[in-house]
């Protein structure tokens, strides 16, 4: 089956618009992608219809937004192919998951002399909460080096394993570059000297079918947001046994099993790292967003995103005075540049000025900006449904910014 783009498009309301009075070109969806109309009504039935508290209420609205958010957690579940639904607990986004780990796992199982593996390609939310359990814990951070084309130096990593490592926390898709790492690899070489894994999922979910038991990843991490779905609400998947042996990093209702003075115990999963009123209408619309995504053809889909950064590929190349940055054997939906004597936060807003939205600046991965002694890039970030007429509008606008400066 063809994957229909066309038909997509006619899903997404907000594409439909101008931008400066021109057509929008919307090629920041490594930022947020945008929303079907399905989640919209999702949210919005929710709040027409079924608005109340969830776990609580002993009546027919309580209920039905209960059974909402619970299903919603199944298709999470069914999403990842988790083996149990309990595995999936709901956050605020990828960064709080990350943050749950690094404080939950780190106080459980992480100790002075013991290291973490991170790359020097991650996002800060996959740097800065283990630099602060490094901090707290004593540990020493270690970084799997990256090549000039974005790829990560597995040699280098298999030399850094070793039994004091306790845990390893990559990226399945760079934000910044959009290298795909090999993370089937990673997670065997490090279960074979004891470490656990954590993977940034959060680039990854949208473009392409992730099996979290198949995998074997001890612990998952995405956005609904760039998945379709609503900001503000995520999930952290984790292996049942290991968040058995978690504490909960935040006290309050939900989260508990009884409370007294004299002691207070905290419910089973995944409700003991669900303390306060969760985000209930984000749930219900993340549910959605990925019911829309399993309703597609994946094999197709990915076939086409992959043609199309190709093309985008393609028509970079036959730019004078651009430079790609990123250039690894596999990449999902980013095409970072810079143009030749322009800074990146010029270009993207000429870009704007024509319709064509991307993202500028160091992507939240200051460290990789570094290593190649750039200030930032350019960013198209592609989606589902972006067209080659997208591509060569980018390229069109690319051509009168390098007139313009
Ligand atoms: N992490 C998001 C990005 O790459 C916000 O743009």
């Amino acid at each position: 089956m063809a994957f229909d783009v066309a038909a997509i498009r006619e899903q997404f309301p907000i594409l439909h618009q101008q931008v400066h009075d021109k057509p929008l070109v919307y090629l920041d969806n490594g930022a947020t992608t945008q929303k079907p109309q399905s989640v919209i009504d999702a949210v919005n039935h929710y709040y027409t219809m079924d608005n109340s508290n969830v776990h609580r209420g002993a009546h027919a609205l309580a209920d039905r937004a209960t059974i909402g958010f619970e299903n919603a957690r199944k298709t999470v579940q069914t999403f990842l192919n988790a083996q149990h639904i309990e595995e999936i607990i709901w956050t605020r986004g990828t960064t709080e998951s990350i943050n749950i780990v690094a404080q939950s796992f780190g106080a459980g199982f992480i100790n002075a002399g013991d290291e973490i593996i991170i790359s020097a390609m991650e996002h800060h939310a996959n740097i800065v909460p283990w630099q602060m359990l490094c901090e707290r814990s004593g540990a020493t951070l270690k970084v799997i080096p990256v090549s000039d084309a974005g790829e990560l130096d597995m040699d280098a990593f298999s030399d850094m394993l070793n039994s004091k490592v306790k845990l390893v926390s990559v990226v399945h898709v760079s934000n910044a570059l959009g290298t795909v790492n090999p993370v089937e690899q990673i997670i065997e070489q490090s279960h074979a000297v004891g470490a656990k894994v954590l993977i940034d999922g959060a680039q990854a979910v949208a473009h392409f079918e992730v099996d979290v038991q198949a995998l074997d990843a001890d612990f998952y991490v995405f956005s609904a947001h760039k998945v379709f779905g609503p900001t503000g609400i995520g999930c952290l998947y984790g292996k049942k046994a290991l968040l058995d042996q978690m504490s909960p990093v935040q006290g309050g209702g939900e989260m508990i099993e009884k409370v007294s003075f004299a002691g207070t115990t905290y419910q089973g999963l995944p409700f003991k790292f669900e303390s306060g009123t969760p985000n209930i209408s984000g749930v219900i619309g993340f549910g959605e967003a990925l019911k829309f995504v399993m309703s597609l053809d994946r094999k197709a889909m990915l076939a086409y995103e992959e043609s199309l950064l190709a093309y985008a590929h393609e028509k970079a190349q036959q730019c004078e005075g651009l430079r790609v940055v990123g250039t690894a054997s596999k990449k999902a939906g980013v095409l970072s540049f810079l143009l030749d004597g322009a800074h990146p936060a010029d270009v993207g807003m000429l870009l704007d000025q024509q319709g064509v939205a991307v993202r500028t600046g160091h992507h939240c991965a200051m460290p990789i900006m570094d290593q190649f002694k750039i200030p930032g890039t350019a960013r198209a970030s592609f989606s589902i449904y972006n067209t080659k007429a997208d591509v060569d509008a980018l390229f069109t606008a690319i051509e009168k910014v390098k007139m313009f400066l």
